[in-house]
């Protein structure tokens, strides 16, 4: 290649000008004289593919991230050439592709610039690596923000940060510390009202700069790999994390118990400990539905053994705890133990499934049995075997769910905390160096964990946890945020990465509550619980080495607060799971940041603290001692304290008065909130009611709730229930709406619904156009009726 000396600056190379262009089905191609190729791609008319490549030639497509089944197809697609530019043309975005020095400008169609290149791509030679640094760089106007990226501990605005993506085992991390356990190197930018977003789709080592290096400048950069990126035009962050939720794939439903609470230390041994935990929780009447083993249950830390004098007979404690309630889940490292005389080691070398040094032998490192190897996940056979291990422990023990940690992969003793570089990997037959498969290794393990408890668990759902993960691991699994410390700043961080984790495909997250490192106290443990109740995971886990960390090892007043949360978390799990499913089917994100609620109000821009979980109920939480209140913006439009169901006007900030065993929660004006009884676990109790508070607005607001048979796949095929309402309020009446879809007969019978907010006195109720008496529907002064769930509509009047 002749590189032309003008096309060299600080180190950086540039594409020279077009000298050919291609159209072919989908695609449009642009070929410079300095070999450098773009291809553009139309997945959808909001949805443009960037493919770049300074050789001449592309290298094979493969990413484990994209999901095969995403949306494509597009209504139009046409090339015209101008002068000096190309059109890349779509119904929604005209491309402008530079014939001078293939840059790019994305258009939307009223001619409003929505996306330019800056420098737009160019690259850096390392000789190092005998490969490329490859690098994009954008114009950024004045006053965008920037939000996603998965699990980064720091302001949920990134405007002015400069990011690093290389999964790391950041044991007590702290506020801003770079780089995490997981890899997501996807963005949103605002600018004004309108977003846009981009996923970056190279596993390497990569960065993304927000206008910290310069002002007016975003960009990101890889240290290998292709330049290929996805733009997603919005101009709703809606449609922007929508888009990609979809091209990087959805969970499948959990089981519902998996949205219940689960106890988790490292570690519960032995069996007594076990059961003594999990009594102490029904006696205490806290609900509960998980408990966890960590490492110790093994034998040495091998793993797929059991340490026989701490649980001698696994499959009898796994039936005893399941008679009570509980799902038991066990943590499954990728370290295999060096030992010739255990059988997952002796199959792994047989079939030379562990991950090599470039040179030739095993690669070898520490964690917790010692010396291990690592089987290479990247290798499809590899996966199939792992998958295949869980038999015993899934298929005939009973084990409910599997955690999988130190996926990073972390390795002990080594300053890098991982891999050498050089290790080679499969990549499913792309054969490549750790610099390629290292942000994705956890993600295919999580893979090969899943595709395992799914076959043995069938036909029952799997549950699978992880900590490292690339974009698309939300496919396999859910994932918790690693090892964060018992503060009130980590309280912040928590609620940070929760939501931005959910901006960013991965919504099934939570925190380790009450923190990992260190003892909180008990004011903490109950802040965080408070909070914690309202992420999609809902966990409380600790290193146990500075005490316990049960619900018991607080006063009364934080026992009672936790028991409180984890109550009506128990009561919100028909919300919950609507909104899971309303991720999984619509793509929405289950925590909603307030400027994914309402971007268009710049005051929400640079909020950090308040969410919207799911659709209708705003929460914030505490995350200081000795709070009796504390100041939060609420949204615009007309919420309702939960407490007190006093009503409050949003688009302002207020301050909020709170108790010990309260925390500021909203419900919107309009909303139908769906409850279940208290339970102890998922499925404890039958029930002929299901409960629905109405809130009452002067207008219309629609409310969804799914339910199915909880565990198991027949809603894939049409049994499920989805009820629709809207709620319809005006003067002194209000309308509520019912619409029913899908084949499955929910258990019971009845709605009981308390009628909120109502600036009317009841005389009249029609169900579908039938007055009914007030005394048949068991009307009384608190506004309760309870009517047969078959109605289409309530016709609620008053004087
Ligand atoms: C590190 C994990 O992050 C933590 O959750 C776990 O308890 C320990 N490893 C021990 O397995």
């Amino acid at each position: 290649m002749i590189i032309n000396t003008e096309l060299e600056y600080k180190g950086n190379l540039y594409p020279s000008r077009i000298i050919d262009f291609k159209k072919e089905v989908d695609s449009a191609f642009f070929y410079t004289d300095n070999d450098v190729i773009l291809k553009i791609t139309i997945v959808r008319d909001s949805l443009l593919r960037f493919r770049y490549t300074t050789k001449g030639y592309f290298s094979p497509d493969f990413s484990y991230a994209i999901d095969e089944n995403h949306s494509r197809g597009y209504n139009h697609f046409e090339v015209v050439e101008e002068p000096d530019f190309y059109h890349v043309k779509t119904s929604k975005l005209d491309c402008h592709v530079s014939k001078a020095d293939l840059r790019t400008a994305i258009f939307d169609l009223k001619g409003n610039a929505v996306l330019e290149d800056e420098l737009g791509f160019h690259w850096e030679e390392i000789y190092e690596y005998g490969g490329n640094i490859v690098k994009m760089s954008k114009v950024s106007k004045d006053g965008e923000n920037f939000y996603g990226l998965g699990d980064k501990a720091t302001h949920l605005n990134l405007k002015g940060k400069r990011l690093e993506n290389w999964a790391t085992d950041q044991y007590a991390y702290h506020k801003d510390q770079e780089p995490l356990y997981k890899a997501v190197p996807f963005y949103i930018g605002l600018n004004g009202k309108d977003a846009y977003g981009i996923f970056f789709d190279n596993t390497f080592r990569s960065f993304f700069d927000f206008c910290h290096e310069r002002r007016n400048v975003s960009s990101f950069w890889a240290d290998g790999g292709e330049m290929n990126y996805y733009f997603f035009y919005g101009p709703s962050m809606h449609d922007v994390v929508a888009a990609y939720t979809d091209l990087t794939g959805k969970p499948e439903l959990p089981p519902l118990w998996a949205l219940g609470y689960h106890q988790c230390k490292w570690s519960y041994y032995p069996e007594s400990k076990v059961k003594e935990i999990t009594s102490r929780f029904r006696e205490l009447r806290i609900p509960c539905d998980a408990i966890y083993l960590d490492i110790d249950y093994m034998e040495g830390f091998r793993c797929f053994t059991w340490n026989k004098n701490f649980f001698p007979d696994p499959k009898r404690m796994v039936a005893e705890l399941a008679e009570d309630g509980f799902k038991t889940i066990v943590i499954i490292d990728p370290g295999i133990k060096i030992d010739k005389d255990y059988w997952v080691y002796n199959e792994g070398i047989a079939n030379d499934y562990f991950c090599k040094r470039a040179d030739g032998p095993y690669m070898k490192g520490k964690v917790w049995p010692g010396e291990c190897n690592f089987p290479d996940y990247t290798n499809p056979a590899v996966r199939e075997w792992w998958a295949g291990l869980f038999k015993e422990l899934v298929g005939d023990i009973g084990v409910k769910g599997v955690w999988n940690d130190m996926n990073e992969p972390a390795v002990m003793e080594v300053p890098t905390k991982t891999f050498p570089l050089d290790v080679r990997h499969d990549y499913d037959g792309h054969p490549c160096s750790h610099r390629k498969a290292h942000n994705i290794y956890g993600t295919q393990m999580a893979r090969a964990t899943y595709e395992g408890v799914k076959r043995f668990s069938y036909p029952k759902r799997p549950f699978i946890i992880t900590r490292s993960a690339y974009s698309g691991a939300q496919r396999y699994t859910s994932s918790w945020t690693g090892d964060n410390v018992a503060t009130w700043e980590h309280l912040w961080i928590a609620n940070v990465q929760v939501q931005r984790m959910s901006l960013s495909g991965m919504g099934f997250t939570g925190s380790d509550i009450g923190g990992f490192a260190e003892q909180p106290t008990g004011e903490l443990y109950a802040r965080w619980i408070q909070l914690g109740v309202f992420h999609p995971f809902c966990r409380t886990h600790s290193s146990g080495h500075h005490g316990e960390q049960e619900p018991w090892a607080f006063d009364d007043e934080v026992i009672n607060v936790t028991r409180k949360f984890i109550e009506l978390r128990y009561q919100l799990l028909p919300y919950l799971y609507t909104m899971f499913w309303q991720y999984i089917d619509e793509s929405i994100p289950m925590l909603k940041p307030l400027v994914y609620f309402d971007q268009e109000d710049p005051q929400t821009h640079y909020r950090t603290d308040e969410f919207i979980f799911g659709n209708h109920i705003l929460v914030c939480p505490i995350l200081e001692p000795n709070a009796v209140g504390r100041r939060m913006y609420v949204p615009r439009g007309s919420w309702y304290n939960y407490w007190n169901n006093e009503i409050v006007q949003g688009g302002r900030e207020s301050w909020i008065d709170v108790a010990f065993d309260q925390i500021p929660l909203f419900v919107k004006a309009g909303a139908v909130i769906p409850k279940y009884p208290v339970q102890q676990y998922v499925g404890e109790l039958e029930f002929d009611e299901l409960t629905l508070d109405v809130y009452y607005k002067e207008g219309k607001e629609e409310s969804k709730v799914f339910e199915d048979a909880q565990d198991g796949y027949d809603y894939t095929k049409g049994r499920y229930s989805l009820r629709t309402f809207t709620t319809a309020g005006k003067g002194k009446e209000l309308v509520l709406h019912q619409h029913k879809e899908g084949k499955f007969i929910t258990p019971y019978n009845y709605f009981k619904i308390n009628l909120i907010g109502l600036p009317f006195k009841v005389t009249a109720v029609e169900v579908d156009n039938e007055e009914v008496s007030l005394e048949e529907l068991k009307f009384n002064i608190h506004n309760t009726l309870t009517v047969n769930k078959d109605f289409s509509e309530l016709h609620i009047k008053g004087i």
